[in-house]
């Protein structure tokens, strides 16, 4: 496992990322040396590492020379002038500019004239980091993701002076211990956390309108639409006053870009302290066991679909088919004439109920929503309009659970959760390509292995249909008035010529 010439990695900071970093290079074969200014700091950060071996090893991951080989690659340091001999300091110490400023410079006078000097930034300008160095052109950042060990993508931010060769070494520095390494401008969140900015400011949006609660929200994302955990839970695991932060900073950052816009839900539940898991209360309540209390839905199962109950369903709705042979195993008669239709459902792409209900020109009393997009194979979503009664909501909730589905029944939302949450995440990724902030090939790598989507947000949009990506934006920013909604010019671009989401720019290509 040891390369006898692999470049010597200095690691300054050995906190949570720090000694990470450092354990990732000690485990590719790299001397690392390791540096922290408290002093204690380092050498806990190595036995860190050294549980963590002794932890592979009893599990048959390691043999013990292999374990003990790695840390002994990993060299302690009492001052900064230890790093001399480092082909490439990695920073990891404390989110402050004026801080991370002095150690560069500091940096600057200790190490060789071709070596990299990189950080491990995650919200400041690298630019910024960089501004009092002689050579701004070697300094970078080195975004890696916690556990750096078991999270495979490692961003590598080139500033508006980094050097090419500077972007070249570090790529090949993190493919060596077997990471993927994407490229991303020094742009507000780089590449992951910018193309994850959606699926929170979207959940909160659909919580701030009272479509949905929390709990409904994350069992829609987990169960209709594939994601690991919903953005509440997300939200309750990173701490809400980390995520705020992130949030607020992001949009602004981003001179107020909509797209980015933060919830006025977050800050009163900041200043009240639920924060999430680590405060015993955020969107969730916690038990005493710490796993998140979750709600009982209030709408009532129906047991009973009136007899002959009397269905119009859209010929337009995508799923018409099933939904009729679903009423007709109901019990349920599927009619054609909308004046002795007791139930009317609808399937609307982009709509909330009540505007597609409109523009059909059907009573909203007696109508219904069913999201189209994630199909009726997975959890169902029923949506009502401002004024459907309790008769037709009940007969529609019993007719969707009819055959043993699972359904979550929300109040009207352009776009109900699911399609309002991807479009807008296709919607993000695909202004990053626009921008030119990484590329194609690195967004979809960066999403799936940096946020755990299931799919790359681009080929997501593809899966969906562009065109229908496009519609539901273009329905939603409609039916709210929100530039927020408002389609990248690159998908825009790609729908009209009708090719793919991850076509590169001619020239870019
Ligand atoms: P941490 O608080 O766990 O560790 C920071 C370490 O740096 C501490 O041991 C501290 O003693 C040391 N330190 C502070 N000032 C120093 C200085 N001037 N010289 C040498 N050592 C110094 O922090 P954490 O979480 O490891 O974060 C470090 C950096 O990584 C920050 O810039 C953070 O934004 C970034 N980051 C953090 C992630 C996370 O999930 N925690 C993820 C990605 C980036």
């Amino acid at each position: 496992m040891s390369v006898s010439n692999a470049p010597i990695i200095g690691v300054v900071g050995a906190g949570t990322m720090g000694r990470g970093v450092a354990q990732l290079f000690a485990e590719g074969g790299h001397a690392v040396r390791l540096f922290d200014a408290v002093p204690g700091a380092a050498a806990r950060g190595r036995q860190f590492v050294a549980d963590l071996m002794q932890r592979a090893v009893d599990k048959g991951r390691h043999t013990k020379d292999q374990a003990s080989a790695v840390l002994d690659r990993i060299t302690l340091c009492d001052t900064l002038t230890d790093l001399t001999q480092c082909s490439v300091v990695i920073e990891a110490i404390v989110e402050d500019i004026a801080v991370k400023q002095q150690l560069f410079d500091a940096l600057e006078a200790v190490v060789a004239a071709d070596a990299i000097l990189a950080s491990n930034t995650s919200s400041l300008v690298v630019a910024q980091i960089a501004a009092r160095c002689k050579h701004p052109q070697r300094i970078a950042g080195l975004h890696f993701f916690n556990p750096v060990p078991l999270m495979k993508v490692v961003e590598v931010i080139a500033a508006v002076r980094t050097s090419e060769a500077t972007v070249a070494r570090l790529r090949e520095l993190v493919e060596g211990v077997g990471h993927r390494a994407v490229i991303a401008a020094d742009q507000p969140g780089f590449l992951v956390n910018h193309a994850g900015r959606g699926l929170y400011t979207e959940g909160l949006r659909i919580l701030e309108e009272q479509a949905a609660s929390p709990a409904d929200i994350d069992e829609v994302m987990r169960e209709a639409a594939g994601f690991r955990m919903g953005p509440f839970e997300l939200l309750d695991l990173a701490g809400l006053d980390v995520s705020g932060k992130v949030m607020a900073s992001i949009y602004e950052q981003f001179q107020q870009e909509p797209r980015f816009r933060p919830s006025s839900l977050v800050p009163p539940r900041i200043a009240a302290g639920m924060y999430g898991r680590k405060s015993g209360e955020g969107w969730y309540a916690y038990g005493s066991d710490g796993k998140p209390i979750r709600p009982v839905s209030p709408v009532a199962a129906a047991n009973l679909l009136p007899a002959g109950l009397k269905i119009w369903i859209d010929p337009q709705a995508e799923q018409r088919g099933s939904l009729a042979q679903l009423a007709a195993s109901a019990g349920a008669e599927v009619i054609d004439a909308r004046d002795r239709a007791q139930l009317f459902i609808i399937q609307p792409w982009g709509w909330d109920a009540s505007s597609a209900c409109i523009g059909l020109g059907l009573d909203a009393r007696r109508c219904v929503a069913v999201d189209p997009l994630p199909g009726l194979k997975r959890r169902r979503t029923l949506m009502l309009t401002a004024v459907t009664d309790r008769e037709a909501r009940d007969a529609a909730a019993m007719l969707l659970r009819h055959d043993g589905a699972k359904l979550t029944v929300i109040n009207d939302s352009p776009g109900f959760i699911v399609q309002r949450v991807l479009a807008t995440i296709v919607n993000i990724a695909a202004d990053i390509a626009q921008r030119g902030i990484a590329s194609v090939t690195d967004i979809e790598d960066a999403v799936k292995l940096g946020l755990g989507y299931p799919h790359g947000p681009l080929s997501w949009g593809d899966r969906i249909g562009g065109t229908r990506v496009l519609a539901i934006l273009r329905n939603m920013q409609a039916a709210t008035g929100d530039p927020r909604y408002r389609p990248s010019p690159w998908l825009v671009r790609r729908v009209g010529l009708g090719v793919s989401l991850l076509t590169a720019e001619a020239a870019r290509a």
